[in-house]
């Protein structure tokens, strides 16, 4: 098997971090690979907002959990209120996606380059994972001074976020759906 499909078939979401923090070349190299990421009609609409800062991430980390205590879902209301509880598991990096709005494809173009940044991560021994809650918050009114605070672009909605840091698990793979292929020749 080459290394591109041993890079797409070993790469997990990651729930599990180490506390240091990643190189900068790593960073970089993961940031390229979202950069290459297809977009309709090439437009690239995307933003990479990239936070390092813990009383930042600590920020974001708490207006996530008071939105999942309003959320009226038990099982996330009381997983949120716990006091260790961090909905991106504590990684020392988040990269925030937000596109313009007025593109064609934003969201598409978005989310393809956070699943390109995941595979440049494991490719080079780092792990990643989606993490919704963050783009609902980021969008809603309660969000606007933490958006403000994070210099998201004027004109630009968060399309998704994602946790980066060394693992610490290694998690199995879950099963993947039968009979999701359909060939006609
Ligand atoms: C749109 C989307 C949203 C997701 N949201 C979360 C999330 O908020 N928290 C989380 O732990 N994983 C999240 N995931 C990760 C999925 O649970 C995970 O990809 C799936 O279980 C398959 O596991 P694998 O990524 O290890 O192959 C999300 C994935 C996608 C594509």
């Amino acid at each position: 098997m080459n290394e591109t499909m041993k890079t797409l078939l070993n790469r997990r979401s990651t729930r599990a971090y180490k506390p240091e923090q990643i190189k900068e070349a790593e960073l970089s190299n993961i940031l390229e690979g979202g950069k290459f990421a297809p977009s309709a009609i090439n437009e690239q609409p995307w933003h990479f907002t990239v936070v390092q800062n813990k009383q930042l991430l600590n920020k974001i980390n708490e207006a996530c959990k008071a939105e999942l205590i309003k959320s009226g879902h038990q099982v996330l209301a009381d997983q949120a209120k716990k006091e260790d509880f961090s909905v991106f598991y504590n990684s020392p990096t988040l990269i925030i996606v937000s596109g313009n709005e007025k593109t064609i494809t934003p969201q598409i173009d978005c989310a393809l380059a956070l699943g390109n940044m995941f595979l440049a991560a494991e490719s080079i021994g780092i792990g990643s994972c989606w993490i919704h809650a963050i783009a609902g918050v980021l969008n809603s009114e309660d969000g606007a001074e933490l958006r403000k605070e994070l210099n998201i672009p004027q004109g630009h909605m968060v399309y998704c976020s994602g946790s980066f840091g060394y693992k610490a698990m290694e998690p199995e793979a879950p099963e993947r759906k039968e009979n999701t292929v359909s060939i006609i020749r």
